[in-house]
C-alpha cells in the first residue's frame, strides 16, 4: 500500500515538542490522515502484510475507550470463562499488534538491559503472528491501515469495535500519557491536541466512523463503553451472541462480577501495572497513577470548562452529523 506521509503545522509540532517528552517515538507523523508515531513505517510493510486469519478474533479500539475492559469480556466468553488461563496477562493472551510500532524496542532493551519490557512488546507483530488459533488480537489502528486482508475482503476474521464518549476518553488520555510518557502541559492544551486529532490514532471520530461504516457486515460487532456500564449484563449476552456462545444464568453472574471495575482494578491479570511499571522506567515519568483508574461515564462534567464542552459538542455534531452514530 502506498503510504500517504504529512508533518503536522511548524505551531502544533512545536506544541507537541514540549508536551512529549518520549524520545524514542520520534515525534508524530501523519499517516494516511492518522496521527501515528514516527516511527511507524519502520513496521508499515509487516503491518500491511500481516497473515489474517479466518478464526481470528480482533478488538479494536481508539485508545482509553475501554479496550482492555471489553478484551477481557471477549477473552472469557470465547474461552468458555476460563478464569484459570485468565491468569496469564491479558497482554500475552490478547497481544496489541502494533505496541511495536510506537519505538525501537529491541534496540531500547539491548542499550537497557535493566529495563523489562514484555516480549509482547518488544516486538508485537512477530509475537502476536505466531500465536496458535484461535489467535486473539488487539489494535488501535484505524480500518483503513489494517492489514491488507481486511481491507480486500479476503479474510473475514470477527472484529469488536468499542467507542467512548470523546470527552471522557479525552480525559483519560490526558492521564494515561501524563502517567506513562511524562506529558507535559496543562490540560486545555491536551484538549487542544485532541480537537487538533493531533493526539496518536487521532483523528478520534474518523477513527470510530472508519468502523462504523462496516457495522452492516456480519463479522463486526460495535460497542459502546457507556452501554457496557448501564448494562453490562446485556452486552455480554450481545457479544457471547456474536461469538456463537451461550451462556448459563449462572455465568452470565460470574463473568459480569468478574468484569466489575474493582475486580478488575484488583486482577494482575489485566490491571496493566506490569507494563506501566517497565514503561514508566522507559521515559522517566514522575507522574502517579493507575491504568485502572476511574471507570466512571461523565467525567467530563466535573473535569472540563463550559467553554471545551461547547467545542466538544460542536465538533461532535460536525463529525457525527448523518451517520446515525449517536452521543
Ligand atoms: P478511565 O481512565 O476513565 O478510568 P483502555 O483499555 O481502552 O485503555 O481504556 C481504559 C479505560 O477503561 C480507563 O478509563 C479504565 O479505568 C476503564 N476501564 C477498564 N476496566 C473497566 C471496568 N471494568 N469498568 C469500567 N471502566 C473500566
Amino acid at each position: 500500500m502506498h503510504l500517504q506521509i504529512e508533518r503536522f503545522s511548524d505551531e502544533l509540532e512545536d506544541m507537541m515538542k514540549t508536551m512529549y517528552n518520549y524520545p524514542f517515538r520520534n515525534g508524530l507523523i501523519k499517516v494516511n490522515g492518522f496521527t501515528m508515531p514516527g516511527t511507524y513505517e519502520k513496521s508499515a510493510d509487516a503491518i500491511e502484510n500481516f497473515q489474517v486469519r479466518d478464526d481470528d478474533v480482533w478488538a479494536c479500539s481508539f485508545p482509553k475507550t475501554g479496550t482492555t475492559w471489553m478484551q477481557e469480556m471477549v477473552w472469557c466468553i470465547a474461552n468458555d470463562l476460563d478464569y484459570e488461563r485468565g491468569k496469564v496477562p491479558l497482554t500475552e493472551r490478547f497481544p496489541h499488534l502494533d505496541l511495536s510500532t510506537r519505538a525501537d524496542f529491541s534496540a531500547i532493551v539491548k542499550a537497557n538491559p535493566e529495563i523489562h519490557i514484555p516480549r509482547e512488546m518488544v516486538d508485537s507483530i512477530n509475537y502476536t503472528a505466531n500465536l496458535p488459533s484461535p489467535r486473539f488480537i488487539k489494535t488501535h489502528l484505524p480500518f483503513n491501515l489494517l492489514p491488507r486482508q481486511f481491507r480486500t475482503g479476503e479474510k473475514r476474521p470477527k472484529i469488536i469495535y468499542i467507542v467512548r464518549n470523546a470527552k471522557d476518553t479525552c480525559i483519560s488520555y490526558y492521564h494515561f500519557t501524563r502517567i506513562l510518557e511524562g506529558l507535559q502541559g496543562s490540560f486545555e492544551d491536551w484538549c487542544n491536541l485532541f480537537l487538533q486529532d493531533a493526539v496518536m490514532y487521532g483523528p478520534f471520530w474518523k477513527h470510530a466512523l472508519g468502523y462504523w461504516e462496516k457495522r452492516v457486515e456480519k463479522n463486526l460487532l460495535f460497542l459502546k463503553y457507556e452501554d457496557m456500564k448501564q448494562d453490562l449484563p446485556m452486552i455480554i449476552k450481545k457479544t457471547a451472541t456474536f461469538l456463537g456462545k451461550n451462556l448459563t444464568t449462572d455465568q452470565l453472574s460470574s463473568l459480569t462480577e468478574h468484569l466489575s471495575f474493582e475486580n478488575m482494578k484488583a486482577n494482575p491479570a489485566v490491571n496493566n501495572e506490569h507494563l506501566i511499571y517497565g514503561i514508566k522506567k522507559l521515559t522517566q515519568s514522575k507522574v502517579d497513577g493507575k491504568f485502572m483508574r476511574n471507570g466512571e461515564m461523565n467525567q467530563w462534567k466535573s473535569e472540563m470548562s463550559p467553554d471545551i464542552i461547547e467545542r466538544f459538542d460542536q465538533w461532535t455534531r460536525e463529525n457525527l452529523k448523518g451517520t446515525r452514530l449517536y452521543f
